[in-house]
């Protein structure tokens, strides 16, 4: 058997809990093909769906996915409403498998600034995915990690002035709670595609101490073999977490 075939590739002792992905590359990947950028958006759809099935089927328990930035809302406005009239046709076509599949959907991001259509659909699939187990899907929607960081603070201080927090009890889980992925763990793995190795403002408290795995691929071509490449990666490397090699082999 070849070495990427098979899913015991992958060992399950190795396997994250949580992947976050930066989807990047749509628009490259529509240019290369002469087509419209939206198309590579669409096509973005289609990659979403195979690596949502392959985490699953892997394990994986979260998955979090850059969707849509704060600093997106500046790209054309032919672009933007593209975007939200796709995030609205998905979350239509795709509920009824997401149902099947047992995928919960969450949100993070500053939801507020979407049309009042895509967020009402998104509401519903949020509502009405709510109890599946199998993985959790977490959209990062009109989401800066900055943003959510202000936004965070923005909380804290409201519960300082209405005396329910003292300035002293303020530690890192305080900041944790506030921030909207107050609910998940911390993400094990950061994957981003389209070739650039940069964050973009993604989950920056969150990845403190993620892996990072960068490829070349243009999202539209990601998919199972994608993932598990980065997979494989993930299982080979050593977590410290500041400790020493020798420390973390005494814990195992
Ligand atoms: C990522 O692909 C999707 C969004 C940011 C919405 P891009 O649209 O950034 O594609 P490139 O980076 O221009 O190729
Ligand atoms: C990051 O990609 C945002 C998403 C994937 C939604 P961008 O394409 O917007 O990031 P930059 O501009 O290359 O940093
Ligand atoms: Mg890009």
């Amino acid at each position: 058997m070849s070495p990427h075939e098979g899913q015991e590739q992958v060992s399950p002792t190795f396997i994250p809990r949580h992947v976050a992905i930066i989807m990047d590359g749509n628009g490259r990947w529509a240019k290369q093909r002469g087509l419209p950028r939206t198309d590579g958006h669409l096509r973005g759809q289609d990659a979403l769906r195979a690596t949502l099935r392959a985490a699953a089927e892997f394990g994986v328990e979260y998955l979090t996915v850059y969707a849509f930035s704060t600093e997106n809302w500046g790209r054309p406005k032919e672009e933007v409403d593209a975007l939200m009239e796709l995030l609205v046709s998905a979350i239509h076509s795709e509920t009824p498998d997401l149902m099947k599949e047992g995928v919960r959907i969450r949100a993070i991001g500053d939801l507020e600034r979407l049309p009042e259509k895509a967020r009402r659909s998104l509401m519903d699939c949020i509502e009405e995915t709510k109890h599946n187990k199998q993985i959790t899907l977490i959209l990062a929607l009109s989401y800066s990690s900055r943003d959510e960081l202000t936004r965070a603070v923005r909380g804290i201080v409201s519960d300082v002035q209405r005396g329910v927090l003292r300035p002293e009890d303020i530690d890192e889980d305080v900041l944790s709670r506030h921030l909207d992925t107050a609910s998940f763990p911390d993400p094990d793995l950061l994957i981003r595609t389209g070739g650039e190795e940069r964050i973009s403002n993604y989950l920056l408290w969150q990845v403190a101490y993620a892996e990072l795995f960068f490829s070349s691929v243009y999202w539209p071509d990601f998919g199972k073999e994608a993932l598990r490449e980065a997979l494989d990666a993930y299982a080979s490397r050593e977590r410290r977490f500041g400790k020493t090699s020798e420390q973390i082999q005494l814990e195992d």
